[in-house]
Formats: C-alpha cells, structure tokens, sequence
C-alpha cells in the first residue's frame, strides 16, 4: 500500500500516519522529521535547513526529491510506505511521478486532510512536544503533566521553533501559493480523495480506513 497524505500545516497528517503506520506496518516517510532529526544531529543538510525551517519556508526541491529517492530505496519500503508532507511543491511532485515509475511502483491514495486555517492557527501555537521521546501533546486535548512535563518520560516538553504564531502564518502562506496546487494536480490525475480533518483523530482515521478499504 502506498499512500500519500496531503495537507496544510497542522491538519494532522503526521498523527493519522502514524495511525495507519500501526495498523497497517508500513513506514511513515515524513520529510519534516527526517528534516529535523538532521537539524538536531547537525549534519550538513541540517545545518542548510534550519534557518529555513525556522522562517517557515521550503527547502529546495533537490535536497527534498534526494532525501526521498534514497529513502524509497530502503528494503522497508518494498511493502508499501505513507507519504508524510511530501511531495510539497509541482517540481516535487513531477519528480516523484518519475521516481515511481523508475522503481515501478505505482500509488494507491492521495488523501487530502483539510481543516480550516484559524483552527489549524489553535492546534499549532498549542502543540508540544516532548524532545527526549518524541510524544506529542495539545494544550488544547491531549495536555502533558501540568508542571509541563512528558506523561510518558518525564522530560520538559517544548514547542517546535516554527510553531510561533508569526512563522504558522508563513507557512500557511506558503502552502497557499507552492502546496495547495498539488491538489488541482492529483485531482486531474483522478487520485484525489478529501477527508474532514475537522473531528477527532479517530474519527479521521476512520474515514481514512475507508478510503484505503475501497
Ligand atoms: P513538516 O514537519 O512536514 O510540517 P507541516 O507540514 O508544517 O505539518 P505539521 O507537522 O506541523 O502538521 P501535521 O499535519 O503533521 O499535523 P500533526 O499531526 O502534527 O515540515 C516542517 C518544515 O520542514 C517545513 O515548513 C519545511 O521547511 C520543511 N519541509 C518538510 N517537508 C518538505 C518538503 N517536502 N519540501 C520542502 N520543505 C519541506 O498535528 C498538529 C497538532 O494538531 C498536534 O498537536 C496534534 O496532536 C493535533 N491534532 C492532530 N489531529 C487532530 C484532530 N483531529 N483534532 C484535534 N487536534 C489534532
Ligand atoms: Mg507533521
């Protein structure tokens, strides 16, 4: 199974992933976190990606469409893998049409996760996270200990640097003008399937079932 999941900023693609990455094993492939783990290591790439990540802007399609190519190669993806906030740009998704076909694997969904952008705003500037086990918390419905703490680990939560008011804006505008067209693009394709990411986690999920059991 290979699916795609597209989406604003914050609509929830990296929960459901790891939703369907549990019921079905198949790996979540999230350029973001891939993104970051080499910010936090301070790799090369990590260190040209930081200050744009923090402006909450786009790394460049090449680094982006490398990182992907390698990691598609990997032996856990033979079975099937979950696209996580990749592709993001037309030249990504070009790019990923080739790679698919030079690998000969084909997708099965593209699901669209929608939520309005003043409730995305919410989820995002009260989202925390915790940097020792990776959990993820919401102020808003999934708050850690009150003293600010990981209920799994113990460790302070924090808040990831581009989760600042300011910086969701940009990448809501951001996604407005370079990621919001993918959707014209696998809607002409005959691919596209939209989901209400406007309920609960598990009622997305649910729907999101449905879509891969059709
Ligand atoms: P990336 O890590 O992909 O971030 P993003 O797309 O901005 O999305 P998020 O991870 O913030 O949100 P999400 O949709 O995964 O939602 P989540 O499940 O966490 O990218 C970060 C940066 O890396 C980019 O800005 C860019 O610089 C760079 N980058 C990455 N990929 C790139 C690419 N392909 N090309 C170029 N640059 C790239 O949920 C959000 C919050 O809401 C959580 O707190 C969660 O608990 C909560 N929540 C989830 N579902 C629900 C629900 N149903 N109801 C209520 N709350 C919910
Ligand atoms: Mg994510």
């Amino acid at each position: 199974m290979r699916i795609m999941l597209l989406g604003a900023p914050g609509v929830g693609k990296g929960t459901q992933a790891k939703k369907i990455q549990e019921k079905f094993p198949i790996p979540q492939i999230s350029t973001g976190e891939i993104l970051r783990a080499a910010v936090k290591n301070q790799t090369e790439l990590g260190k040209q990606a930081k200050v744009i990540m923090e402006k909450g802007e786009l790394v460049p399609d090449d680094l982006i469409v490398g990182l992907v190519r390698e990691r598609l190669q990997e032996e856990d993806c033979k079975k099937g893998f979950i696209l996580d906030g990749f592709p993001r740009t037309i030249p990504q998704a070009e790019a990923l049409d080739v790679l698919l076909q030079e690998l000969n694997m084909k997708l099965n969904a593209v699901i669209d996760i929608d939520v309005d952008y003043e409730k995305i705003i919410a989820r995002l500037t009260n989202r925390r996270l915790c940097p020792s086990c990776g959990a993820d918390y919401n102020l808003l419905n999934n708050p850690p200990n009150p003293d600010n703490t990981c209920k799994k680990c113990g460790e302070t939560v924090i808040q990831r640097d581009d989760d600042k008011e300011g910086t969701i804006r940009n990448r809501l505008e951001v996604y407005e003008k370079q990621t919001r067209p993918l959707k014209d693009f696998y809607a002409e394709k005959g691919m596209l399937k939209v989901v209400n990411g406007d309920q609960g986690v598990d009622d997305v999920f649910g729907k999101i079932v449905k879509i891969l059991g059709d």
